[in-house]
């Protein structure tokens, strides 16, 4: 079974993107006869941040972040989408095989359309791109959040046009939504995005994560009255992370009265720093280290660029080129 998916760097993960989409893929990644793909959107990341710098720190972060979450390379393919441009040239047959109508109805590129003085044509064409990184590698299953499954569809229709036009070069992948895993709520309530500007981010050095738990949004009940821990993103946030004994405990606590939102905030940052120690540990090793991170993935990007390589042959051939 190969599984595949993909983070852009457009930004340094956050608590959300560890829960929701890493930690999950890694699980996956777990059993033997699976075979993971797991990469860094580097090429995506252009569509939305131009300035050089902070992708490079971006990239370089979210490859720490996997790295530090377990992510096990040396039995996965681990790369940046740049250093396998391949992906640049498959996109293009695909390109001529995409309607236009089918991309102009994307929801990624629809939400954005009523400014289209602001959008480029690398955002028009990103599901493309996104279908060539899975069809490149035979990707069976990709773990996705729903808002990714569009994209999904998108390359699945791909597949199929190819496959009926040339040859059943490509297998026709499955978006996998996980349903067990919960959609994280940021500081203020919503979800969990760093389009919110609501991101709680676990590498932080001590003292601006607590900053950034003690800015989580609570009601003005006062501090001697029961709270709803249900309604209280402290509490959820608190669940998500501790074993259910100890969140039963909280949740005790909260319907007791005489708890304050204050006190929730402090045990909610010492469960994060206790929970991610280890990977918060090695995230800044890692950090500090980039060459460390160059290694690890040019292992991958190596074996990725020789199956891109081999597949590529075979499209050319089929297309007549
Ligand atoms: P953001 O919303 O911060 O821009 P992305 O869209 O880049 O995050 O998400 C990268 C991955 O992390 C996706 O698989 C997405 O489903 C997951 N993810 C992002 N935010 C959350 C969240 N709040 N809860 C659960 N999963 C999330
Ligand atoms: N578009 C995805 C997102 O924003 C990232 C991505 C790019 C991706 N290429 C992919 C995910 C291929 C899965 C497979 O979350």
């Amino acid at each position: 079974m190969r599984l595949l998916t993909g983070i852009q760097s457009t930004g340094v993960p956050h608590l959300g993107n560890i829960l929701g989409a890493i930690r999950p893929m890694i699980e996956r990644s777990r059993p033997a006869g699976v075979e993971a793909f797991a990469f860094i959107a580097d090429l995506h990341s252009l569509t939305a941040l131009r300035d050089a710098h902070t992708r490079l720190h971006n990239t370089r972060a979210v490859a720490a972040a996997w790295l530090a979450c377990g992510f096990d390379t040396s039995r996965h393919v681990f790369y940046r989408q740049s250093r396998v441009p391949q992906v640049c040239e498959l996109m293009w047959y695909l390109a001529c095989l995409a309607p236009y109508p089918m991309l102009a109805n994307a929801h990624s590129f629809k939400d954005k359309s009523a400014r289209l003085a602001e959008v480029n044509a690398g955002l028009f064409t990103y599901p493309v791109l996104m279908a060539a990184d899975i069809l490149l590698f035979d990707a069976e299953k990709v773990p996705v959040g729903k808002d990714q499954i569009q994209h999904l569809e998108i390359t699945r229709d791909l597949a199929h046009t190819f496959n009926r036009l040339y040859e059943p070069l490509f297998v026709v992948p499955a978006a996998e939504v996980d349903a067990q895993v919960k959609v994280i709520p940021g500081t203020d309530g919503q979800k969990m995005s760093k389009s919110y500007n609501n991101t709680i981010n676990i590498f932080l050095e001590e003292k601006a994560l607590r900053k950034s738990v003690m800015s989580i949004i609570t009601d003005s009940t006062p501090l001697e009255l029961p709270k709803n821990p249900d309604t209280c993103t402290v509490f959820k946030l608190f669940a998500l992370v501790a074993p259910e004994e100890e969140t039963q405990e909280l949740r005790s606590r909260y319907l007791a009265g005489g708890f304050g939102y204050g006190q929730a905030k402090n045990l909610l940052f010492e469960k994060l720093l206790d929970t991610f120690r280890e990977e918060r540990r090695r995230f800044s090793e890692l950090m500090a280290h980039p060459e460390e991170l160059d290694r690890a993935l040019a292992q991958g990007e190596e074996k990725a660029r020789q199956l891109a390589d081999d597949k590529l042959r075979r499209i050319r051939e089929c297309l007549g080129f």
